[in-house]
């Protein structure tokens, strides 16, 4: 069930085969890119995704259009960078449009390109994704071959090559600039910002970093306008998302909604509840990231603003719901010991602080835990919060200090042994 009449972003689950480029182009593909070449100026396509309100995607929900508007003019060579890296636990929306729509995506890419007149795009996937990368390259193949791709695109002077990259399987190579030195065939660790990629990204040159998801948003926003666009979620939330639920719920997967959705409506109607009718005990709405969300929040509407006011964000918004059953100290562990498993190492706060929480929750687990040990899990937060060289280390502590918030009762169960087994 579906708030929307129709998807815009998972039009394959109503046009079947429209992976296939002949489908794609019956149904209206690039249909946005040829009025984009013939009709508009770099600078309108800009505008009107500027105009649409879109945000990124990717997790920081930074608005697209002004992000463009950043690449100067005057610097060539320019490089769209795609983050396909997806890898925060409990995210496949990206995998879904690259497998079911991925002409979307490169339209998306291309009316990008043409924007902020770039020349070369890059599509970094996570090192899982062989499979959908196997047949992300047959649609780029499929796009050279009629002309939406390659040297003069719909014979105009525009024109764009598209490579991909897999990368080795690691999360910090999803945070934009250990992505850039990934594939610059360099360590996959965060560099400095101030420069951002606008400025300074790719072999030194202007690029923009957009999640995949972000730019199969603009196809659609071209062909029909902000306008119409904006009809879709909040004011300042507009347009609709994928939300990836997973955990405790009876039909897990991805749902395109307007933002602004209500939780329950996600949990319940598209997700069939809880199995077994169990009550929802906490909801993590950005994987690992994100503060844990008490279950009695089932009326949050979900749009950026919602969340973040809600003492959580939105992120890439995979929701991992949890049911009564659920151990709160266990689960934060797990999400320390994937931080720290996924630490880059380049930063003491993060590459130690990561190590130091996994100890304090090796000692909950076990049964030796000393009587200050949920105050020292606190503390080691506080020393490394705004420490950190980049967000990796700070999402880290967000599964320790919301879950000790919303469930510190658990914790000191843990710390006087009482009534817990593993
Ligand atoms: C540790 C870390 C992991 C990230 N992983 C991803 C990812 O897998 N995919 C993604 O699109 N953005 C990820 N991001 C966000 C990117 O740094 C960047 O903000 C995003 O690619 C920008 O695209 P957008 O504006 O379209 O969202 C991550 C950020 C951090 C700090």
């Amino acid at each position: 069930m579906s708030l929307l009449q129709e998807h815009v972003l998972l039009r394959h689950r109503d046009i079947p085969n429209i992976r296939d480029i002949h489908v794609y182009t019956a149904h209206g593909g690039y249909d946005a890119l040829r009025k984009a070449l013939n009709e508009m100026q770099p600078g309108e396509v800009t505008d009107v995704v500027k105009a649409s309100g879109l945000r990124g995607r990717g997790g920081a929900g930074f608005p697209a259009g002004v992000k463009w508007s950043f690449i100067p003019k005057d610097v060539k060579p320019v490089y769209i960078v795609v983050n396909a890296d997806e890898s925060e636990p409990g995210t496949f929306k990206d995998r879904e449009l690259i497998e079911g729509n991925p002409h979307q995506v490169l339209e998306g890419i291309a009316l990008c390109a043409y924007a902020v007149g770039a020349e070369a795009a890059y599509i970094y996937g996570r090192g899982e994704f062989r499979g959908p990368f196997r047949g992300l390259q047959q649609a780029i193949d499929q796009a050279y071959e009629q002309g939406f791709l390659g040297e003069n695109i719909l014979g105009t002077d525009f024109s764009l090559d598209v490579y991909t990259h897999l990368g080795a399987g690691a999360y910090i190579c999803g945070e934009e600039t250990a992505l850039l030195s990934s594939l610059e065939g360099k360590l996959g660790q965060p560099r400095n910002r101030p420069p951002f990629p606008a400025q300074v990204g790719l072999y030194g040159k202007p690029t923009v970093v957009n999640n995949v998801e972000t730019l199969t948003n603009v196809p659609p926003i071209v062909r029909h306008g902000a306008e119409w666009y904006r009809q879709f979620g909040t004011e300042k939330s507009t347009g609709t998302k994928i939300f990836c639920l997973s955990g405790h719920v009876v039909r897990p997967g991805n749902y395109e909604l307007p933002l602004g959705t209500p939780l329950r409506y996600l949990i319940e109607e598209c997700g069939g509840g809880v199995p077994g009718g169990r009550k929802v005990k906490a909801i993590l709405p950005a994987g690992a990231s994100a503060p844990i969300l008490p279950g009695d929040k089932l009326d949050l509407p979900l749009d950026y603003e919602s969340v973040q006011a809600a003492g959580s964000m939105l992120g890439s918004a995979s929701f991992i719901v949890m049911d009564e059953t659920v151990d709160m100290v266990w689960a934060a562990s797990k999400m320390v010991h994937f931080f720290k498993h996924e630490s880059c190492g380049k930063c003491s706060p993060c590459r130690e602080g990561t190590y130091w929480m996994e100890d304090v929750y090796h000692r909950l687990r076990d049964g030796h835990a000393r009587p200050d040990d949920v105050d020292l899990l606190l503390s080691i937060a506080d020393q490394m919060d705004g420490n950190c060289f980049c967000l990796l280390g700070e999402f880290s502590l967000s599964p320790v200090r919301s879950s000790i918030r919303h469930f510190r009762e658990e914790y000191e169960m843990r710390v006087k042994r009482m009534g817990i087994g593993d």
